[in-house]
């Protein structure tokens, strides 16, 4: 009944890394150029629910964030790319979903706690129903499939619990479909290049080690060539390196930008210093990054065709979402 059709959503929050590409961005240019109908969205809304950057930070990181979807291979022609403030229909659609979501189910949700730490009385009420939020913008486009990071599972849970009792409580069986979330593996999960028990984030503002896409050739191979890393060369095989979380860091970030598979790189550079390593590596990573970072730039000096290209994005996005959001409405008697 429902077609195989991709969501996902990232927030701007500006400085886009080497995380994001090989974790999020990338996987959504291979499944745009593979088949599955994909709809990206830059959740703007959802950038508002722990502080505002401020309208000329808000306008700059959601320019920021498309120029860099655009420059890793996003093709406005394949995929539908849009900003959340755009298309009224997902907070139309989220204020139901408040209504069909329990408190019980909202108090579970781990990553409310965690962002709102000690201080939940002081927290948004957005901050809170975010989650609801998130189950509209995915299911206003009846989407099937929703490529994110582990963190999000329970968000796709719940959303897959709204949908449920959506359908069931206003007897409309199978009108949102349940949608799978396809979990980021650790294959793609980027570590941070001075501490592997850390994943490269851009949360952690003093750790000057992460490779930004924005970076230039000169300063991707620094970052390489500086990388921490243990005194012995590599293992001949993956298995050795089981207890080196630095070392199997960078064979998994190879393994990515090569798109080989771990076990490959090893049977390459098995044995190997990592002066030697290194500088393979920063070979690879510039010839694949160091583009991106001259495309952004690029789009990022004509900000009015950025637009144009989300505004266009927003009429193909409404043009998809307001007619399952009739039906909402009509389901329910409005
Ligand atoms: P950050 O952790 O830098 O704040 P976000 O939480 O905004 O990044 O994540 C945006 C997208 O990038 C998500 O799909 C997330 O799973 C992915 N992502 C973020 N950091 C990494 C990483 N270190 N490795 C792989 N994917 C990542
Ligand atoms: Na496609």
């Amino acid at each position: 009944q429902h077609a195989r059709r991709v969501f996902s959503g990232v927030q701007p929050t500006g400085d886009l890394h080497l995380g994001n590409y090989l974790g999020a961005v990338k996987r959504f240019v291979e499944m745009q150029n593979n088949d599955w109908e994909t709809i990206y969205c830059i959740v703007d809304l959802h950038a508002i629910t722990v502080s505002w950057p401020g309208r000329e930070g808000m306008t700059a990181a959601t320019r920021e964030l498309a120029a860099a979807f655009l420059a890793c291979g996003m093709d406005p022609e394949k995929s539908v790319l849009f900003n959340q403030s755009q298309v009224p229909a997902h907070t139309q659609l989220a204020w139901i979903f408040s209504c069909v979501a329990r408190l019980g189910w909202m108090n579970r949700m781990t990553q409310f706690k965690d962002k709102a730490g000690k201080n939940a009385e002081r927290s948004s009420l957005g901050l809170y129903a975010y989650p609801a939020l998130q189950a509209a913008d995915i299911l206003v486009y009846h989407a099937t499939h929703v490529p994110v990071g582990e963190d999000q599972r329970q968000h796709i849970e719940l959303t897959r619990d709204i949908a449920t009792k959506f359908n069931l409580d206003f007897g409309a069986e199978n009108f949102f479909p349940l949608p799978e979330p396809m979990i980021e593996g650790v294959a793609t999960r980027v570590m941070s290049l001075r501490d592997g028990s850390k994943k490269m984030s851009k949360s952690d503002p003093s750790d000057q080690s992460r490779i930004n896409l924005t970076d230039d050739a000169d300063t991707i191979a620094k970052k390489i060539r500086k990388a921490k890393t243990d005194p012995e060369p590599l293992s001949e095989t993956l298995e050795g390196l089981e207890e080196r979380p630095e070392a199997l860091n960078l064979v998994r970030i190879y393994a990515a930008l090569a798109e080989t598979t771990p076990e490959q790189v090893m049977a390459e550079h098995g044995g190997a210093s990592f002066s030697t390593f290194k500088p393979a590596l920063a070979d690879l990573a510039v010839a694949k990054l160091a583009h991106i970072g001259e495309e952004m730039r690029r789009y990022l000096a004509d900000p009015a065709e950025i637009d144009r290209v989300l505004g266009k994005g927003a009429e193909k996005a409404a043009a998809i979402a307001d007619p399952i959001l009739a039906r909402t409405y009509d389901i329910i008697g409005y």
